[in-house]
């Protein structure tokens, strides 16, 4: 099977394309990825059999022949951090938006499989003590521009299945943690701080809360959707892990060998969504997934265990990404 990954440079997509080769020896993987500040090589690093393209999924020359020569297509691409759409949302227009168009007409006149890798954050937040939790039906109310965009997207998606009969899947995923994650993003951020000798940043009080599940768990899903899941439909993925940032923050510095209370409150995120969480009931019920890491602690241990080892990795990005926080309060 031929299965072109775009964004697998990025930190989902580059587990993915891991998981895929140690995985699936019949899988060949073409990977689609413009590198931008969020892509890495080195996360691809040591995969000889996997073929880098350096290009725009928004680029129609460049998306065309790849999507010609696939059978399946992996979509992760994307602009992801919800700080850089407050300060810039252009290029989440151009590449979520723009770039799933160009990928979904791809597929279309090719008659290849795509699978559409979106986000909870498109159902907007709910209350803290709101029983409920997202599900397929939940209408989509997003809060910022990377959620809005990625919502569209799932929409074209949906647009594409019906009108044009093209064969996709899409997945919402919560917050994922894990190896190779850019450390602008809330959990690398902190542990790279404490490396650094620097108090972990709380935006706010610290009461919002997110839905962690392990990439590796989120990658798992995805081939079980692409496997088993039916064509047109929308899978929430999700592993039940709500906890509020300040009990993250907290564990972190437990596990660092730091004083519970040892972290800084900081400028507040405009809009910012107070919580995510996944009734992930049709993907369990359909496709039999069921989520490995079942203890935050020791998944979050293991992935602090990664950025210490790590360094190299991230190391060249922390002095511009603390440089854009600290512009802005944070
Ligand atoms: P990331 O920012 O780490 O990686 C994105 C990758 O896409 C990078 O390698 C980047 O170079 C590449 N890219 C960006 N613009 C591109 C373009 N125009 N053309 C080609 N490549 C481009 O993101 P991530 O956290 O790995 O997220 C991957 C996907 O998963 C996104 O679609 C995101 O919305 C979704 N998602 C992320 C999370 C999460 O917690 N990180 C949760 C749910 C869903
Ligand atoms: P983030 O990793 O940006 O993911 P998302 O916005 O997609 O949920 O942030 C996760 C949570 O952590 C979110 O509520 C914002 C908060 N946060 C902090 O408290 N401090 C930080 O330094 C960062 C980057 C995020």
């Amino acid at each position: 099977m031929r299965v072109l990954v775009t964004g697998g440079a990025g930190f989902i997509g580059a587990n993915f394309v891991h998981q895929t080769v140690a995985e699936r020896p019949d899988a060949a993987v073409t990977v689609l990825d413009k590198l931008t500040y969020a892509g890495n090589r080195a996360s691809l690093a040591n995969l000889e059999s996997v073929h880098l393209v350096v290009g725009d999924v928004a680029d129609r020359e460049v998306v065309d022949p790849l999507v010609a020569d696939a059978d399946l297509v992996v979509h992760f691409a994307a602009e992801s951090h919800n700080d850089n759409s407050l300060r810039d949302p252009s290029p989440f227009v151009t590449t979520n938006l723009v770039g799933t168009f160009t990928l979904l007409e791809a597929v279309r006149r090719h008659g290849v499989r795509y699978h559409h890798i979106s986000t909870d954050e498109v159902y907007g937040d709910l209350d803290l003590d709101d029983p409920a939790k997202f599900t397929p039906s939940t209408p989509y109310n997003p809060s910022s521009p990377y959620s809005a965009t990625k919502a569209g997207s799932d929409l074209l998606v949906r647009a594409w299945v019906r009108s044009f009969g093209v064969e996709a899947t899409i997945s919402n995923c919560s917050n994922n943690y894990g190896p190779f994650q850019h450390i602008e993003k809330f959990i690398p951020r902190q542990i790279t701080n404490l490396i650094d000798g620097v108090k972990p940043k709380l935006y706010g009080a610290g009461a919002n809360v997110r839905d962690w599940i392990h990439v590796l768990d989120h990658n798992r899903a995805v081939w079980a959707i692409i496997e088993k899941g039916r064509i047109g439909e929308t899978y929430l993925i999700g592993a039940n892990g709500e906890k509020n940032n300040k009990e993250v923050v907290e564990l972190i510095l437990e596990l660092m060998g730091h004083e519970p209370d040892d972290y800084e409150h900081v400028a507040d995120r405009p809009g910012h969504d107070l919580r995510y969480a996944i009734d992930a009931t049709r993907l369990r019920e359909e496709t039999g997934w069921e989520p490995t890491f079942k203890d935050f602690r020791s998944g979050l241990a293991d992935t602090i265990a990664w950025y210490r080892a790590n360094e190299a990795w991230w190391r060249p990005q922390k002095a511009e990404v603390e440089a854009k926080y600290a512009a802005q309060g944070q």
